[in-house]
């Protein structure tokens, strides 16, 4: 069975490459989608300080993001491309780093608690599927750090399922 085993989360570089281990790990032998999306949501929620939401939303054939796995409050089921940090980061088809969400025009506030946000956007072939999104109570709770940390969590994520 796996476990996943508790980080120092003050040295960031380190954490990631513990964080990307962990899942590695933690999906092998298992290309299901939504088993994956919702073990990565999960791993994500447990391990990194200071989240009340992180999960996955989908982008569907009608060009809108749809809610995948998740952890945190229940969430808007459907964000057109280009709204929210979520459809900004779809439209860019880069990741978004949001030190203050109060400060972001167009912001969908699920959990009125969420401070600071950070959107990656899942790539494969040149399409974007999806993104991971994380929220987290506290104002600039992201760095460049958590960044290319998540950009590489979704990497391993992609190539561990059949998307
Ligand atoms: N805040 C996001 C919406 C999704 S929730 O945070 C889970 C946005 O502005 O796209």
């Amino acid at each position: 069975m796996f476990e996943a085993h508790a980080i120092d989360s003050a040295n960031k570089p380190e954490f990631y490459r513990e964080l990307e281990s962990q899942l590695s790990g933690l999906l092998t032998g298992e290309r299901d989608t939504i088993a994956n999306a919702a073990n990565t949501s999960a791993l994500l929620f447990q391990m990194m300080p200071d989240l009340n939401w992180a999960g996955f939303y989908f982008l569907r054939a009608t060009e809108e993001l749809v809610l995948g796995p998740f952890q945190g409050r229940v969430a808007c089921v459907r964000i057109p491309k280009g709204k929210g940090v979520c459809g900004a980061a779809v439209q860019r088809r880069a990741p978004v780093l949001v030190e203050d969400v109060h400060a972001f025009p167009g912001h969908i506030a699920c959990d009125s608690a969420s401070r600071s946000e950070l959107v990656v956007p899942l790539m494969a072939n040149g399409r974007v599927l999806g993104v991971i999104d994380l929220d987290s109570p506290s104002p600039s709770r992201f760095d460049a750090d958590d960044q290319s940390g998540i950009e590489r969590i979704a990497a391993i994520f992609l190539a561990a399922s059949d998307i």
